[in-house]
């Protein structure tokens, strides 16, 4: 892809893959511009440090459960430059203090549910419609969700972690259909989805157990991994679901 001088996006940029995602588009001499939004300081001490001392990076406040602040940052974007080339979505939510994943459907909580959804489907959603006025331009784009095999319908064979996998499944579906509307609305954008691997993180900590050390990626090595996929897609990979090295997923 050509994107000298670009721009880009990491929304969940925090912590994890996407403060790692932050790291390695600074390194990456295509992008001139990196915005990266964080939920609340206190977890986001590491972009809001790295951003007061290099300052072609911008932190912006964004909770995605909050469609205002979304557009609020957009809007804060497009005061600065009038066109992105990559936006990654590196929020997700798996668990928090007493809420774990369900493992069975006794487990069941609306609010869990609901929080799932929030986060880690329509939050995308949100940012694929808020997005497309910046990604829509002459150049080649990119619109990258990071999914989880976890979400796949057809690879589901041990059950439980249902809001989780539920909201993971729906994502793929919102992001497949706005593939469909961006090919008619902004055609050189790509959008995929990505499943990045067990990635070292604090969403992945508690259950790290039993998962080979080989098979644990740090997040540097995640994000390479995933920057090598998204840049060896191709229009016809658009709202297509994609594995760590680059192998399709099936739904
Ligand atoms: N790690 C893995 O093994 C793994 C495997 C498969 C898929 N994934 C997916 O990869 C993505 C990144 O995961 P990660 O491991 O880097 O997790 P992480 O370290 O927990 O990071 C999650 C990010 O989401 C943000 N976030 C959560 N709720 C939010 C909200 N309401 N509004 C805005 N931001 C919010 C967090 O912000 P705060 O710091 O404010 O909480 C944080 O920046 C997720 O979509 C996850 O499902 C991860």
């Amino acid at each position: 892809m050509a994107e000298a001088r670009g721009s880009a996006l990491v929304v969940g940029a925090s912590q994890g893959i996407g403060l790692g995602f932050v790291n390695q588009l600074l390194q990456d001499g295509r992008f001139q511009q990196i915005y990266g939004t964080y939920r609340q300081p206190d977890s986001a001490q590491g972009l809001l440090t790295l951003a007061e001392r290099v300052p072609r990076l911008t932190p912006l406040a964004v909770d995605v459960t909050d469609e205002a602040s979304l557009a609020t940052a957009i809007g804060t974007i497009q005061g600065r430059t009038p066109q992105l080339h990559r936006v990654v979505y590196c929020v997700g939510w798996l668990h928090d203090g007493p809420l774990q994943p369900e493992k069975s459907l006794r487990q069941l909580d609306q609010a869990q549910l609901l929080r799932s959804f929030e986060v880690n489907t329509i939050g995308a959603g949100l940012v694929a419609k808020h997005c497309l006025p910046l990604l829509n331009h002459d150049q080649p784009s990119l619109l990258a969700a990071l999914s989880a095999k976890i979400g796949s319908i057809g690879d589901n064979r041990l059950g439980g972690w249902y809001g989780y996998r539920a909201s993971k499944a729906a994502l793929n579906m919102l992001f497949k259909t706005a593939a469909i509307e961006y090919a008619r609305k902004s055609p050189n954008t790509i959008l995929a989805l990505l499943h990045p691997g067990t990635t070292d993180t604090q969403l992945s900590q508690p259950f790290q157990r039993g998962v080979p050390p080989e098979k644990l990626f740090s997040v540097q090595r995640t994000v390479s991994q995933l920057m090598t996929v998204m840049d060896n897609l191709t229009p016809a990979d658009s709202g297509e679901f994609f594995n760590w090295d680059g192998s399709r997923l099936p739904w």
